[in-house]
C-alpha cells in the first residue's frame, strides 16, 4: 500500500512511525510536508498539504493507495473533498463532517440531536447576553470562542472581568461565544476510527495542557500524555462508544456529511458520568505518540479500512499490555513569544525504549538538526511500569540541549507506582 500522510508535526512522525512498526515498508511511505526527523525516515516532499488540487494531483500520479491526514487545515480546506471526489481513499473528514471541532455550536446541535452527555452551554452575540450568562452559570467561568482560535480560544477562570475580556476579544473578530458550565472531573481524550457508519476505539490517554508543572501557567497544545489510564472505571470505553461516539457518527450520517476519520472524544469524567467538552476531526497532539506507541494491528489496514468502509467487519485495534508517556519539549517562550531557530544536540539514539517524535524541526545539508520554535519534539517512552517509562523518557529529555527550551516533570506522576515492578 502506497501512503502519503499530509502533516509536518510530532503526531505525523509517530503516525509514521506507527506505520514503520506495524509493517509498513518506508519506502511506501511519502510525508507532506514532513519535518527534520520524518526526512530521516521517509520521503518528504514539497507540496502544501491544505492545496485540494495540488494533493490530488500528486496522489493520483503516484498512484496514492491511502492519504492519511493529521492536521485540522487540510480538512477545513476541503482536502479529503477533492481526493475523494478522485476516488482515492482517505482518511479524514470532510470540510462539512470537520465542523464538529471547527464549530462548537455545530458540535452543541449534534450533540443536542443525538442526545450526548455535554455541558449545558449558552450562546452568545453580545457582551452582555455573555455577562448574563457568566452569572447564571456562576464561578469558575468556562468561555469559549466559536471558531478556529489556534487553540486560544477557551478560558476557564474565577475572575469574572477576565472571562469578559476574553469574550470581547472574540465578539470583536466577529466571533460568536459560548458560555458553559464549569465541569470538574478528570479529563480523558479518546479516539475513534470512524468510517462514516461504524466505529472501533483506540486506548485512553490523558493530555497535559498547560505550559507547567501542576498545571500551572498558559494553555498549549499539549505538553505530554499518557496510556492507558488505570484510574478510568470499567466499561468505559464501551460506555463511551455507545454514548458518545455512535451516536454523533450516525447523527452525522443522518445529516448527510459522514464523518471519516479520526474522531476526537475529549472529555471529562464528571461524578455525574461523563461529559463531552469537546469533539476533534483529527488525531491528538501527543496523545498520538502514546496512543500509537501501544498499538499492535497494522495501522495501514485500519485506516484503509475505515477510509473504505470496512469497520463493520474488522476487529478492535489491539494495544500492548506496556505504558507509553510522552513529554514534550517546547523552545524558549512557548506558548506565548516564539524563538529563533536554535541548534539542537544531545539527541539520543533511538531504542526499545525511547523514540523522539520531531515537531518544529528541521534537518540542515551538514546534518545537524534546528529547532524552528513551537513544540519542537516529543520524547516517547514505552515499558512495563509508569515508573520505568518516566525513568526513561526524563533520562533522555534531560540530556537534550536547545538553549531556552522547557518540559514538565509531572508527566505521568500520579500513576508513578514509586518502584520498577
Ligand atoms: P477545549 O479547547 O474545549 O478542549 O478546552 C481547553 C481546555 O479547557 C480543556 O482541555 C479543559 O481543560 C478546559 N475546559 C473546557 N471546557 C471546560 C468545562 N466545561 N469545564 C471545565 N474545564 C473545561
Ligand atoms: N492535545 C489536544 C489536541 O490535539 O487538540
Amino acid at each position: 500500500m502506497k501512503i502519503l500522510v499530509l502533516g509536518a508535526g510530532a503526531r505525523e512522525h509517530a503516525i509514521i512511525k506507527a506505520l514503520i512498526r506495524t509493517g509498513t515498508a518506508p519506502e511506501n511511505i511519502s510525508c507532506a510536508p514532513g519535518n527534520g526527523g520524518i526526512s530521516q525516515e521517509v520521503t518528504c516532499i514539497a507540496l502544501n498539504p491544505s492545496d485540494p488540487s495540488a494533493v490530488t494531483a500528486w496522489a493520483t500520479e503516484h498512484s496514492t493507495d491511502l492519504v492519511i491526514i493529521g492536521p485540522e487545515a487540510p480538512l477545513v480546506a476541503g482536502v479529503s473533498d477533492a481526493l475523494r471526489a478522485s476516488g482515492i481513499p482517505v482518511f479524514g473528514p470532510s470540510q462539512a463532517a470537520a465542523a464538529l471541532e471547527g464549530s462548537k455550536s455545530f458540535a452543541k446541535e449534534v450533540m443536542a440531536a443525538a442526545d450526548v452527555p455535554t455541558g449545558m452551554a449558552k450562546e452568545c452575540s453580545t457582551i452582555s447576553e455573555v455577562e448574563a450568562a457568566l452569572d447564571a452559570f456562576g464561578a469558575p467561568y468556562v468561555v469559549k470562542a466559536d471558531g478556529l482560535a489556534a487553540g486560544k480560544g477557551v478560558i476557564v477562570t474565577s475572575d469574572k472581568q477576565a472571562a469578559l475580556a476574553h469574550a470581547q476579544t472574540f465578539l470583536d473578530q466577529g466571533m460568536q461565544i459560548l458560555v458553559e458550565e464549569f465541569l470538574a472531573g478528570e479529563e480523558v481524550s479518546l479516539f475513534f476510527l470512524s468510517d462514516g457508519l461504524s466505529v472501533l476505539p483506540l486506548s485512553p490517554a490523558q493530555d497535559f495542557k498547560r505550559a507547567y508543572d501542576n498545571d500551572e501557567g498558559p494553555n498549549t497544545g499539549g505538553m505530554g500524555a499518557y496510556s492507558p489510564l488505570p484510574w478510568l472505571p470499567h466499561g468505559f470505553v464501551a460506555e463511551v462508544q455507545e454514548r458518545v461516539a455512535l451516536p454523533t457518527v450516525r447523527e452525522l450520517a443522518r445529516l448527510g456529511t459522514p464523518f471519516v476519520g479520526l474522531l476526537y472524544c475529549g472529555l471529562i469524567v464528571t461524578k455525574n458520568g461523563i461529559r463531552v467538552i469537546e469533539f476533534n476531526a483529527r488525531f491528538g497532539d501527543p496523545e498520538t505518540q502514546v496512543v500509537l506507541r501501544r498499538l499492535l494491528t497494522p495501522l495501514s489496514g485500519l485506516l484503509h479500512k475505515a477510509a473504505t468502509g470496512q469497520l463493520a467487519s474488522t476487529l478492535e485495534p489491539e494495544f500492548s499490555k506496556d505504558v507509553a508517556i510522552t513529554v514534550v519539549l517546547a523552545s524558549e517562550g512557548y506558548p506565548v513569544a516564539a524563538a529563533p531557530d536554535r541548534e539542537i544536540t544531545g539527541l539520543a539514539e533511538e531504542d526499545e525504549h525511547v523514540e523522539i517524535a520531531h515537531a518544529a524541526t528541521k534537518l540542515q545539508a551538514d546534518g545537524k538538526i534546528y529547532a524552528t520554535g513551537g513544540r519542537v519534539l516529543s520524547v516517547v517512552s514505552m515499558a512495563k511500569t509508569f515508573h520505568k517509562a518516566r525513568k526513561h523518557a526524563y533520562k533522555v529529555i534531560e540530556n537534550i540541549k536547545l538553549e531556552g527550551s522547557h518540559y514538565r516533570t509531572d508527566i505521568a506522576l500520579k500513576v508513578d507506582e514509586g518502584k520498577d515492578d
